[in-house]
């Protein structure tokens, strides 16, 4: 082995399979892919994923303390832009709009993606403060899989998992990749095409104006309240506040 600097540590760890994060709060249906997920725990069942602050999941989690995890085919890969690049805060119903159908899952009555080769409805039990990614733990209280899942393991017949290999860097253009499960063949999808790269462009600007104000704020409170009036004005949420200061305060510690 040879020494691997730390910067590239994310995507050594890869391939991974991404789950896709659903969850509810105020009639607004979201999600996520997260690659950062483990099982933590046989009795009782316990999931965990960790999320950073400025996504709008984290949100929808945190405040209905349910959620799931849908685990998709690689047959959608074209699609996982919608799901990853962009934000639900920018780019309203991107789950249905990336061509999703919502069900709901019988426990909690969590949205689950109706296309899902399997998932799990969660009872949020924790959140762990970690770096610039929080960890929330949840709690399996229902699961479904489609047949290929048999006796109590995938045959891999039809459910093919998308696998995650990362993300191209700037400069240049950005690609996200996956692998196939065809003799691992890798596919370079580009990060935000197409109509969701102003939705993703408003995004990174947002969060830097947000920044700013956070830098010049003399105290947490008084940056919360002049981003809530920032995000009114900006036709976004204002309950957003707390958490974009967070995801602010985060990214100017690490500079
Ligand atoms: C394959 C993949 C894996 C990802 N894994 C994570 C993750 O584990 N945690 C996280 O916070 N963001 C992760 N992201 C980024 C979010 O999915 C992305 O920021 C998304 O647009 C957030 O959407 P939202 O704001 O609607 O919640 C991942 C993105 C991709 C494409």
């Amino acid at each position: 082995m040879r020494k691997v600097d730390l910067e590239v540590l994310e995507r050594m760890l890869y391939p991974v399979v991404p789950v896709l994060v659903t969850a509810e709060y105020n009639g607004r249906v979201g999600g996520m892919l997260a690659a950062w997920w483990m099982q933590a725990s046989f009795e009782p069942p316990l999931l965990a994923v960790a999320i950073a602050p400025e996504r709008y999941t984290y949100k929808l989690v945190s405040k209905s303390r349910k959620f799931a995890f849908n685990l998709l085919d690689y047959h959608y890969v074209d699609r996982m832009p919608y799901l990853g690049d962009v934000s639900e805060r920018f780019y309203k119903n991107k789950i249905t709009r990336a061509g999703f159908h919502i069900i709901r899952g019988e426990a909690l009555g969590v949205p689950i993606v109706a296309e899902a080769s399997a998932a799990v409805e969660l009872k949020l039990v924790d959140i762990v403060k970690a770096g610039d990614h929080d960890i929330f733990i949840g709690e399996a209280v229902a699961a479904y899989a489609v047949e290929d899942f048999e006796n109590g393991m995938w045959r891999l017949q039809e459910y093919k998992p998308l696998l995650y290999l990362g993300r191209t860097r700037r400069p240049g253009p950005v690609y996200r990749v996956y692998l196939t499960p065809k003799g691992w063949e890798r596919r370079e999808i580009e990060f935000a095409r197409g109509d969701l790269k102003e939705a993703s462009k408003r995004r990174i600007k947002v969060m830097e104006e947000i920044v700013e104000i956070v830098r010049q704020a003399s105290s947490k409170e008084e940056a919360v309240e002049h981003v809530r009036r920032y995000l009114v004005e900006s036709g976004l949420e204002e309950d957003d506040a707390e958490l974009l200061v967070d995801e602010a305060i985060r990214r100017l510690g690490r500079k």
